[in-house]
């Protein structure tokens, strides 16, 4: 077991099962998370909507922690889609002031322990004063190496393609005959991110919501139907577990020697 497990598993402890099954060189480098079902949460327990949304920033921390000390290198969470302005003010408003409380009292434990933040998303829209905090925390943390932390804040993936399209529009010495996959992907919010490998959603819905509609293309996909202020280590460790299983063929076929 890695060093870092040692003191945050306790030994014969369902998440202790789980760590035994996973093989820690074979672990996804980016696990991405639609962070799912605070609401429905928050209404099974007769509290109010935001009730949930403040249980789950509990969630946040406890699922950053463990991919750090997992030693994954991305973990890319949604937490504001460009969608989520329709939710009304107060609930809209919670949202970006628990995101600025997170901010402020983080950003010591996201520098002691080297992590990077980055922000992906139309940021120019996001309430002054916690795009203040953003860029400030950003700032705090570029040269960190461990864990990077992708926020998708106000974020919309077929947005983020349109803003691609008009920025390659803008480029006046491309050959658009060179234009290829490798090349557009640099011109996307994510050009210096890997794709997902793991695409995690909460709260049983099977849907992708508007996420990294191209970087998603070969990841794998699991859901559960735990809410997000209960999505804990263990959860994660699961869906870890359960990827490990999966065979990624990326279109080819397995095992390669078949190839005649
Ligand atoms: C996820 O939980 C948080 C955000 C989308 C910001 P929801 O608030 O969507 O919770 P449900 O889906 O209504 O239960
Ligand atoms: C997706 O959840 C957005 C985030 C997790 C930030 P939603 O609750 O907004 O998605 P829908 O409306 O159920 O598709
Ligand atoms: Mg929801």
């Amino acid at each position: 077991m890695f060093k870092d497990l040692e003191d945050f598993i306790k030994p014969g402890s369902e998440e202790d099962l789980l760590v035994k099954q996973l093989d820690l060189s074979r672990l996804p480098r980016h696990v991405a998370i639609i962070m799912d079902g605070n609401g429905r949460w928050a209404k099974k327990r007769k509290l109010p909507r935001i009730e949930g949304h403040r249980v789950g920033s509990k969630s946040v921390r406890e699922v950053i922690e463990t991919c750090a000390r997992l030693r994954i290198e991305f973990l890319t969470l949604y937490a504001f889609s460009k969608e989520n302005w329709k939710r009304p003010k107060k609930e809209v408003a919670t949202l970006w002031r628990l995101l600025e409380e997170y901010l402020k009292k983080e950003d010591k434990v996201l520098v002691k322990n080297q992590f990077r933040l980055k922000v992906i998303g139309e940021i120019g829209d996001i309430p002054l004063s916690v795009r203040k905090e953003l860029v400030r925390v950003e700032e705090l943390t570029k040269n960190n190496k461990r864990l990077t932390l992708v926020l998708a804040l106000n974020y919309g993936g077929r947005d983020e393609i349109v803003d691609a399209v008009k920025n390659i529009l803008k480029e006046k010495d491309m050959d658009i005959n060179t234009l290829d996959e490798d090349k557009f992907s640099r011109y996307l919010y994510t050009a210096q991110f890997p794709d997902p490998d793991l695409l995690i959603r909460t709260s049983g819905e099977f849907r992708v919501s508007n996420f990294l509609l191209w970087q998603i293309a070969y990841s794998e996909i699991w859901i559960t139907e735990v809410f997000w202020p209960d999505f804990r280590k263990k959860q994660l460790l699961q869906a870890l577990v359960d990827y490990q299983k999966r065979e990624r063929r990326f279109g080819d076929i397995h095992p390669p020697e078949d190839h005649a």
